[in-house]
């Protein structure tokens, strides 16, 4: 979801960049990656590529750990050789989300699932490389080309009538064209950054945002309904952090901007890139 919103951004804006896919460049696979690098100089490696299947990750701890930590470490060698600084990509996972104000860079992290864990191992390892780099975490993502919470809630929308969803987890969601372009103003800083659109919410009271969006587009809906239910009604296989609010002054102050509220980007989104009945 993310490299694609890189792409689009940067072929509107005529940045040269090469983008590549997992079977050109298997992060897993330094000798795959060097063979890639060695025709691509670049001064920046934007990592996108991930493990982000939160619930499978628990029953594949290693093949998440091989991407989330392994792979980070094979682009951190390669962006050595380069002389390119790494941006990587992190998580609000990382925090256990028990605390009830918005998490800061520097705040103790205490992940809960295996996700969580591999991409905080993942931010370790980069750390302790001798290569620039900026991590920035995210949350609740979503934009086009990917599999997130509001192509899900759009498609349960339009196929049944009532819906019940978890109204005990906060957090920020992040449009990923947002999140691309504050990206491209962080490239000269270093260190760790949070970034998400402005404004907490639940996945209940985004998925009645969604649902206000759709009847005004006029799109086909066929929920009547939308219950809010408690999160142990609704039991996942990995443990969500109940408040992972991710706070974004450290980025506010640095770039004197600060990110537009999620509200105006999910109707961006949804006005610009949702196809007309999903
Ligand atoms: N989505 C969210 O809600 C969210 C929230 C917080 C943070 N983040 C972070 O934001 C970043 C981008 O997330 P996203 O949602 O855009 O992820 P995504 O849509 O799942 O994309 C990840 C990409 O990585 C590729 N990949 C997997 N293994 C690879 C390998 N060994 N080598 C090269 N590529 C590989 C995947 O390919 P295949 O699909 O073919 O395996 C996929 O195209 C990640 O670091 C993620 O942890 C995401």
């Amino acid at each position: 979801m993310l490299g694609q919103a890189f792409c689009t951004l940067c072929e509107e804006k005529n940045i040269p960049f090469i983008a590549s896919s997992k079977h050109e460049a298997d992060i897993t696979n330094l000798d795959s990656l060097k063979q890639f690098a060695s025709g691509a100089p670049c001064t920046h490696i934007i990592n996108c590529a991930a493990y982000t299947a939160v619930d499978l990750a628990e029953s594949e701890p290693e093949k998440a750990r091989l991407i989330n930590v392994n792979g980070v470490k094979n682009l951190g060698t390669i962006a050595n050789e380069l002389g390119a600084k790494l941006v990587h990509y992190s998580t609000d996972y990382v925090f256990n989300g028990l605390g009830s104000s918005p998490y800061h860079e520097e705040d103790l992290c205490d992940p809960l699932s295996v996700y969580g864990k591999t991409k905080f191992e993942g931010e370790l390892i980069l750390k302790e490389m001798q290569v620039p780099y900026c991590i920035i975490r995210t949350s609740w993502l979503f934009g086009s080309g990917g599999k997130h919470f509001v192509q899900t809630i759009m498609r349960l929308m339009q196929t049944k009538e009532e819906l019940e969803i978890v109204a005990d987890q906060t957090g920020r969601p992040t449009y990923s064209k947002d999140l691309v372009k504050f990206t491209f103003l962080l490239l000269s800083q270093e260190g760790v950054f949070h970034f998400a659109n402005q404004g907490n919410t639940t996945w209940y009271a985004f998925a009645k945002e969604i649902y206000s969006h759709l009847k005004l587009m006029g799109m086909p809906v066929k929920c009547q309904t939308i219950k809010p239910v408690l999160t142990e009604c609704y039991p996942t296989v990995a443990r969500r952090p109940p408040f992972s609010v991710l706070s974004t002054q450290k980025l506010e102050k640095t770039l004197q901007i600060a990110p537009r509220d999620w509200q105006e980007s999910l109707k961006e989104y949804l006005e610009e890139e949702v196809p007309c009945g999903v």
